[in-house]
C-alpha cells in the first residue's frame, strides 16, 4: 500500500507545526540543558486534542487516523525529539494496550482520561535482565483474593515518574517463559509503587525516564489486561504500533536538522560563495533529501497499513530501523555542514545529533527490528 496524505492531514500538520514552533521550539534548549519535562506544553497539547489522536471520540480521543498521529509525532520531534517521544510513549505504549485489549470498564476508567490528556500514560516492560529478551521478565504478580500483588522493578521507562497510568508486565505463572507473563494497569498512586533514578540521558532530555519499583503493590484484579498469560502478546502487539511512533520521531528529528543545515548553508559564505553550492555539500543535501523521502514513505505507509487493519508489524519494524538509521546519518551530515558552529551547545543540530541516537535503541534495538523482519520473511528458526 502506498501512502497518501490528504488536505486534512496537511492542515493538521500545519496546526501541530505552529504549536511546536510557538510553544516548544523557544524552550527546547532550556529543557535539554535542565533535563526538564515540558509540563505546560504537554497541558497545551491536551487542549489541542493531541493526546488521543487515533482513539475514538467516544473514548475521549480525536478520532483521527494513525497517519495523523505519526505526523504529530514527526512535527513535535522536528523541533524537539523529547517532545516527540512524550507523545509517542503516551499514545502508542500507554494508551494503546488499553484501547486494544481493555474491557469496556477499563476503557472508560483509563483510556478516556489518557486520550483527553487529563492523565499521562507509560509502559513498563524493560527490566535489568529483560531488555531485548522481553520474555525474561522477572517482576511477579501473585493473585491474593481480589487483587494481584506486584513485586520487582522496571528500568528505562519513558514518561516515568510524571505519568499517572502505567501498563506493567509481570510473571503470573513462573517457569513457562513468555506464556506466563500478564499485563496490568497500574496507577501511580498505588501504595508501594515508587520511582527510582531519573536518568541523566545523552539526548531526548526533555522527556523523563525513570525506574519503577514495586514493593507489594496491590493491583485490583479488574486491572488485569486481557487474560492471564496474554501479557507478552499484548506487549509485542503494542510495540508493533509503538515502532511507527519512534520511526516518526526519528523522521522528525532528521527533518529538523536538515532544514537547519539548509538555512545555514545558504547563508554561510566560504571561498566566495554560499557553502550550499559547493558540490560536496550539494551532494550531501541531495542524499539527505533522498533518505528523508524514503523514510517518510516507510513511516506513513506503515501507519496506513495499521489504520487499514492489515498486517503491519514487519513494515513498522522496517520503518523504525530505516528512519532511525538515516536520522543518525542526516544529523551527522547536518552537523558537518555547520562545522565547528554545530559542535556548540545551543545549536539545534547538536541537540538533534544527540536526540537521534536513542531511536536506534529503544522500542527494540535495530538488531531486534531485523530479527522481527527476518521472522516475517523466513519464519521462525527451527529449534
Ligand atoms: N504480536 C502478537 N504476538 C506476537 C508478536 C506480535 N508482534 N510477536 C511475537 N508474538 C507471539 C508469538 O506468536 C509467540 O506466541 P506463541 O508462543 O503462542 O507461538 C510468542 O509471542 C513468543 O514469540 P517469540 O517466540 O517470537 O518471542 P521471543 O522470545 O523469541 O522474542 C522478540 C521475540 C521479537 C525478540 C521480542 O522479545 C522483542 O520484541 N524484544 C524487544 C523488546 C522491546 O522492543 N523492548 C522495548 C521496550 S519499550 C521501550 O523501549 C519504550 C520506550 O522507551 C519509548
Amino acid at each position: 500500500m502506498l501512502f497518501k496524505t490528504t488536505e486534512a492531514h496537511e492542515a493538521f500538520r500545519e496546526k501541530v507545526r505552529a504549536f511546536a514552533e510557538e510553544e516548544i521550539k523557544p524552550i527546547a534548549f532550556k529543557l535539554d540543558q535542565g533535563n526538564e519535562f515540558p509540563h505546560e506544553a504537554v497541558a497545551k497539547m491536551a487542549e489541542l486534542g493531541l493526546m488521543g489522536i487515533p482513539y475514538p471520540k467516544e473514548y475521549g480521543g480525536a478520532g483521527l487516523d494513525v497517519l495523523s498521529y505519526a505526523i504529530a509525532v514527526e512535527e513535535l520531534a522536528r523541533v524537539d525529539g523529547g517532545a516527540g517521544v512524550i507523545l509517542s510513549a503516551h499514545t502508542s505504549l500507554g494508551a494503546y494496550p488499553i484501547a486494544g485489549f481493555g474491557t469496556e470498564e477499563q476503557k472508560k476508567k483509563y483510556l478516556v482520561p489518557l486520550a483527553k490528556g487529563e492523565k499521562l500514560g507509560a509502559f513498563g516492560l524493560t527490566e535489568p535482565n529483560a531488555g531485548s529478551d522481553a520474555s525474561g521478565t522477572e517482576t511477579t504478580a501473585v493473585l491474593e483474593g481480589d487483587h494481584y500483588v506486584l513485586n520487582g522493578g522496571k528500568i528505562f521507562i519513558t514518561n516515568a515518574p510524571i505519568a499517572d497510568i502505567y501498563v506493567v508486565f509481570a510473571v503470573t505463572t513462573p517457569g513457562i517463559g513468555s506464556h506466563g507473563i500478564s499485563a496490568f494497569i497500574v496507577e501511580k498512586a498505588y501504595e508501594g509503587f515508587e520511582f527510582g533514578d531519573h536518568y541523566d540521558k545523552m539526548g531526548i532530555r526533555s522527556s523523563s525516564t525513570a525506574e519503577l519499583i514495586f514493593n507489594d503493590v496491590k493491583v485490583p484484579k479488574e486491572n488485569l489486561l486481557g487474560h492471564e498469560g496474554e501479557g507478552f502478546k499484548i506487549a509485542m502487539a503494542t510495540l508493533d504500533g509503538g515502532r511507527i511512533g519512534i520511526a516518526a520521531q526519528a523522521l522528525g528529528i532528521a527533518q529538523g536538522a536538515f532544514e537547519h543545515a539548509r538555512e545555514y548553508a545558504l547563508e554561510r559564505v566560504q571561498f566566495d560563495m554560499p557553502i550550499a553550492f559547493q558540490q560536496v555539500n550539494q551532494f550531501k543535501f541531495a542524499d539527505m533529501a533522498i533518505k528523508l523521502r524514503n523514510a517518510r514513505f516507510q513511516v506513513y505507509s506503515a501507519a496506513e497499513l495499521k489504520e487499514a487493519h492489515e498486517s503491519y508489524g514487519m513494515e513498522a519494524a522496517m520503518a523504525k530501523a530505516y528512519a532511525s538509521e538515516i536520522a543518525l546519518e542526516v544529523c551527522n551530515d547536518a552537523l558537518q555542514i555547520y562545522g565547528g558552529n554545530g559542535f556548540l551547545k545551543g545549536m539545534e543540530v547538536e541537540r538533534a545529533y544527540r536526540d537521534a541516537k536513542i531511536t536506534t535503541i529503544y522500542e527494540g534495538t535495530n538488531e531486534i527490528q531485523r530479527i522481527v523482519i527476518a521472522a516475517h520473511i523466513l519464519g521462525k528458526a527451527p529449534k
